[in-house]
Formats: C-alpha cells, structure tokens, sequence
C-alpha cells in the first residue's frame, strides 16, 4: 500500500494562527530550522490511483493542491479521493468534508459514535445532505460491544481494514467529552494481503493496554500519535491548561510515555509519528528531543512524505 502524509500537524496547525509560542515564532521567524505542517490527515492507497482520505482536515484545499495523486484526471469532474475514513469527529478530522461538498455524494467511514457527533454537535451529516446526497455513510461497527470490527474499502482493493476502539477523547461538542466510549476513536490495522505488509494508523492514542499493545506489535510499520513530549507541554508553554490526559494523548517522554511502548516494538518495526502539536519540541529539528528520536529510530511525519508499506 501507499501512503502520503497530507497533514503531519496536530490541531491548529503548525505554526498555529494565534500562537506565539517559541516553536510558532521561531518558525515564522525562521531563527529555528523547522517545516511548517497542515492539520492531520493522510491518504491510502492499493493501486496508485484511487486514494482513501482517512481523516479530512480544515487544511485539506491546500492538501489536495499539493498532492498531484490526488488531482481529477478522468473526465470533468473528477478527484483522486474514492471516499474518506474518520477515525474520530473532531474538528481537526472532519471539517475538510465540507470543503468536498462539491464531489457529493462522498463515501464516508466511521463509527456510530462518530457519525452521531457529527449529525448533531457538529452537524456535518445534516448539512451536507443538501449536496448532491450528501454524505454516505458506511458504519465501522466499533461500539460498546464490539471493540474491534473488520471491513473493506472497495476502492482499496486488496487492503483489509481493522479498526480497533482505543482510549482517547470525544470532541467538546460530544455528549461523552470527558467520559469517552468505544467508538469515540478508533485506531486502524491495514493489511495489504498481495505484499504481506501492515500498517498502524493511530494519531490519537490516550492509554495503551495489551490488546493495543498487540495490534502494535503485528505492523511492519506504526504511524501513531506524537502530540506531544510533556504531558504538561501546553502549561509550561503558557498556552492553554489541558494536559494530554485531559486531551487523550499519551505523552512521549517519561518511563510509561509512548516512546518507551515504541521501544519495546520488533527492531524491524518502522516508527513514525504524526499528530504533532505545534507545542511539542520534536518539532525543532535542531532540539535534544529530536536527537533523542533519532538516537531511537523514530521518524517524525512531515507533510508530502510517502510511505510505501
Ligand atoms: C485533539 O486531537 O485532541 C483535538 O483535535 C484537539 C483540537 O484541535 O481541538
Ligand atoms: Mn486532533
Ligand atoms: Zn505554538
């Protein structure tokens, strides 16, 4: 399968339009050697040609533009994207569907919880109804009595996807903020079955327990959450006063931190993070804690990489 990194920015971005924290400034400034980054998303592949969208960002225009895979080619209308996959509803995640409103009716993935949100929080659903049929929803049977749930793409021929429940959050405008359930996020085990190979997808990662630890373990390669170092960052930077906890994103420094699982994972196990917060000082290329990914093999996401798994 191919991947192409879309966006390897948590939400806001990177630099974020308010902020005016040292990496935002001193990306801006150009004082630190760092690469801006667009919200979280990326695309997948089995044939090259028709792309799966899993998570749709605000920052998804410039996304497409920058990615010539994903250009209309065939006939008039047309667009590389076969259909999108939302592993949860927030903001970051779900709002580039309205800037697809044109290509309706658009194939959409993601649980009931999900599609719950977004028909009434954040009425994406609702709305688009009024485009050409709107979205069309195919549900990934993650709930409170299925943890796990395997389904296909047909655009994806070849690719077998796992969504697996994890322990995250649910956006503001959820019901369940605070006190997520399953299907609020999921996290994404795609194996291509011609290459043998499997994928990890999780940009929003809050706990991990064996079950997760196992999925983990059976990929070649694990694109997974790297919010943020601390999981007091957003504090200590005097920008706001959630911590990852709050948030449901693990930490990657610290003995129970997400570095420490990735350490434990095969030495043939290709690390990559993704969902980085503007906050996080991995972001700086020239920073400690990049040396300290670099000592450990662990590879962070930037807008345009390809992987190829
Ligand atoms: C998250 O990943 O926790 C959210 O997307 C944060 C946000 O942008 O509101
Ligand atoms: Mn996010
Ligand atoms: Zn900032």
């Amino acid at each position: 399968m191919q991947v192409l990194v879309l966006g390897a920015a948590a939400g806001g971005g990177f630099p974020q339009w308010n902020c005016n924290c040292t990496l935002c400034h001193g990306v801006r400034q150009g004082s630190i050697e760092a690469r801006p980054r667009t919200q979280s998303s990326i695309a997948i592949s089995s044939d090259g040609e028709r792309w799966l969208l899993c998570n749709a960002s605000p920052d998804i225009r410039s996304q497409l533009a920058s990615n010539p895979e994903l250009h209309p080619r065939r006939v008039p209308r047309d667009s590389g994207i076969a259909g999108a996959l939302l592993v949860d509803g927030q903001i970051d995640h779900a709002t580039g569907l309205l800037s697809l409103r044109e290509g309706c009716p658009l194939d959409v993935w993601c649980t009931p919880n999900v599609h719950q949100d977004l028909s009434s929080g954040f009425p994406l659903f609702t709305m688009l109804k009024h485009w050409q049929g709107g979205l069309v929803w195919h549900p990934i049977a993650v709930d409170g009595e299925h943890l796990e749930a395997t389904f296909e793409v047909p655009a994806c021929p070849g690719l077998t996807f796992t969504a697996l429940s994890l322990t995250s959050n649910a956006p503001p405008y959820s019901p369940r903020r605070g006190a997520p359930t399953p299907g609020d996020n999921i996290g994404l085990l795609i194996e291509d079955r011609r290459r043998g190979t499997t994928l990890f997808y999780a940009p929003g990662l809050g706990e991990l327990d064996d079950r997760v630890r196992g999925f983990l373990r059976r990929a070649d390669c694990v694109l997974v959450d790297g919010t943020l170092w601390r999981d007091d960052e957003l504090l200590r930077a005097g920008v706001g006063q959630a911590t990852g906890r709050d948030m449901g994103h693990l930490a990657l420094s610290g003995e129970q931190g997400l570095l420490a699982e990735l350490a434990a994972l095969p030495a043939t196990t290709r690390r990559v993070l993704i969902h980085i917060n503007n906050t996080n000082p991995i972001l700086d290329e020239g920073s400690q804690e990049r040396a300290t990914l670099i000592h450990q093999g662990v590879e962070v996401a930037f807008d345009g990489l390809r992987l190829d798994v």
